[in-house]
């Protein structure tokens, strides 16, 4: 059993615009990470950005600049979106540093000297204007101009070598790829013979690259170098121990659309290397516009910045976690975003700490009352209480994050029509210790569910535990103390109009 928590985002196109597909990726591996850390797991997130290859060779030449420093123009949007989303990653890997550099070179090397590299010629039709090859079939559509016959000499990676020994190891690991209809989609692409991949281009073509060890005319194919970013972080080939402790990683998180390449590439390349493969792949479906994709051109693109700035980064993160169901496409909406604010987090959960710490503060001077002879209704509470952890740890250990929510928010429901059939605001006035058992039952209900739902809403759920004067995360129920003094807070989840 490994005893860390090692989970990766992909490194985006350091081109593209962040938008909320890679905000929503980069925020579920933020809510894992948190998780396991506040469980008091040693845990490492990384994240970063894809800088090599013809795209931004050619971004770079447009605005005649030097690549680099292309590069280092756009590594700021994603660093600034990931600042203000909260997101807690330990490191931020770029492929153009120098420790990634070595580390690509070196596995280079190492899957040559196992003889798993080889040279060949490949003749096809090239597309000037594209700069790549294409099928009989694409130069017939007549989309692309400049067509030439080229051959060219390139490296290959004997990828079909390990077709077999990769599908071994999907079928003895059952969650190595996530979720099944994932793993079944690599199978079945598995039946048919792997080719090998092809892993140089030529520097007359793309000079923007990691140079090939072995060969100075050539540069690694981008995937080649991308994937490896997943050890060189992680400390591969370091004297210290980083590595031992955090590899293999515990979950890639992906899109489903770069599945391939990371659940056949990956661990062949790593196969051949002679490194772990990885405990598991996880690919999650597409936030989609209403009912279309998301893209450029259809201009539906959701902008994370402006979300934010109008409703604050927590709503905007357990609306993402809450509304997808992991592993399957979900549809973008404001209807909806209103919707799930409104009713879970301003009805459910904000009004219920308003409700509480009002009446603390009128009856009790504020000071958080005493537990004192419980009767059945409040210990039916305490019970759901003890056994929520349990559930919710079983929920997020099998990615069914959604439902992990969903029962919190069920438990902070519960408490709500506890507190509606108990009317302590009633009963204080005749029995004050009964109230107090109330309304000490509904404050630690809070608190257990804030620090449940801390890893979604850091922000909020921290003005929360704040009130109630607790610092850091106790999942056990019953930590709330007795006696302590409530502190003023401004309201969580104002209702959206
Ligand atoms: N650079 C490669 C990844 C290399 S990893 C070694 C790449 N980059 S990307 O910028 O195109 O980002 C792709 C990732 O962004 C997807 O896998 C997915 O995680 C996320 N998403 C982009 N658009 C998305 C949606 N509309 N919905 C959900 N996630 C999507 O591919």
């Amino acid at each position: 059993m490994k005893n860390s928590f090692y989970i990766t985002t992909p490194i985006y196109y350091v081109n593209d615009k962040p938008h909320i597909g890679h905000a929503y990726t980069t925020i579920l591996a933020d809510v894992l990470a948190r998780f396991n850390r506040n469980r008091g797991i040693e845990t490492f997130f990384l994240t970063g950005l894809d800088e090599h290859g013809q795209k931004v060779q050619d971004a770079a030449r447009n605005r005649k600049v030097d690549p680099q420093i292309h590069c280092d123009d756009m590594a700021p949007r994603f660093i600034e979106l990931w600042k203000k989303l909260h997101i807690s990653n330990n490191d931020f890997i770029r492929t153009t540093e120098e420790r990634h550099k070595k580390i690509v070179q070196l596995i280079l090397n190492q899957v040559m000297e196992k003889g798993d590299i080889y040279e060949s010629e490949y003749e096809g039709l090239y597309s000037v204007s594209e700069e790549r090859f294409i099928t009989e079939k694409e130069a017939e559509s007549g989309q692309f101009r400049d067509i030439k016959n080229l051959k060219e000499k390139n490296y290959f990676f004997k990828m079909s070598k390990y077709q077999d020994r990769l599908i071994e190891h999907i079928l003895e690991n059952p969650n190595f790829i996530q979720p099944q209809h994932r793993k079944n989609e690599i199978l079945g692409f598995l039946k048919k013979p792997l080719n090998d991949l092809c892993i140089s281009r030529p520097k007359s073509r793309l000079n923007w690259g990691i140079e090939l060890p072995f060969d100075k005319e050539y540069v690694t194919y981008v995937w080649f170098d991308a994937l490896i970013n997943y050890v060189t972080a992680a400390g591969y080939n370091q004297p210290d121990e980083k590595f031992n402790l955090l590899w293999p990683a515990s979950y890639h998180l992906i899109g489903k659309d770069i599945l391939t390449t990371h659940a056949v590439y990956w661990p062949t390349i790593l196969l051949s290397a002679g490194i772990e493969l990885p405990l598991s792949i996880f690919a999650h479906g597409w936030w989609l516009m209403g009912e279309s994709k998301m893209s450029k051109s259809l201009g539906n693109v959701v902008n994370p910045i402006d979300l934010i700035d109008d409703y604050g980064v927590d709503p905007v993160r357990y609306y993402l976690m809450r509304e997808m169901v992991l592993g399957h496409d979900s549809s973008f909406t404001m209807e909806s975003f209103i919707q799930r604010y409104n009713s879970d987090l301003a009805n459910d959960f904000g009004n219920l700490l308003s409700r509480v710490t009002t009446l603390i503060k009128k009856n009790y001077n504020g000071l958080v009352p005493t537990p004192n002879g419980l009767n059945d209704s409040d210990i039916e509470i305490a019970k759901r209480g003890e056994e929520l952890l349990i559930k919710i740890d079983s929920m997020i250990s099998e990615m069914h994050l959604n439902d992990a929510i969903e029962e919190i928010m069920q438990f902070i429901r519960s408490v709500n029509k506890y507190m509606e059939e108990n009317a302590p605001w009633k009963l204080v006035k005749e029995n004050k210790d009964a109230a107090g058992n109330i309304l000490y039952t509904a404050a630690e209900a809070l608190r257990l569910g804030a620090t449940l739902l801390s890893p979604i809403m850091p922000n909020r759920t921290s003005i929360l535990l704040n009130a109630l004067n607790v610092e850091g995360y106790d999942f056990s129920w019953g930590a709330l103390k007795p006696g302590v003094l409530l502190k003023s807070h401004q309201p969580l989840f104002p209702r959206i109009k």
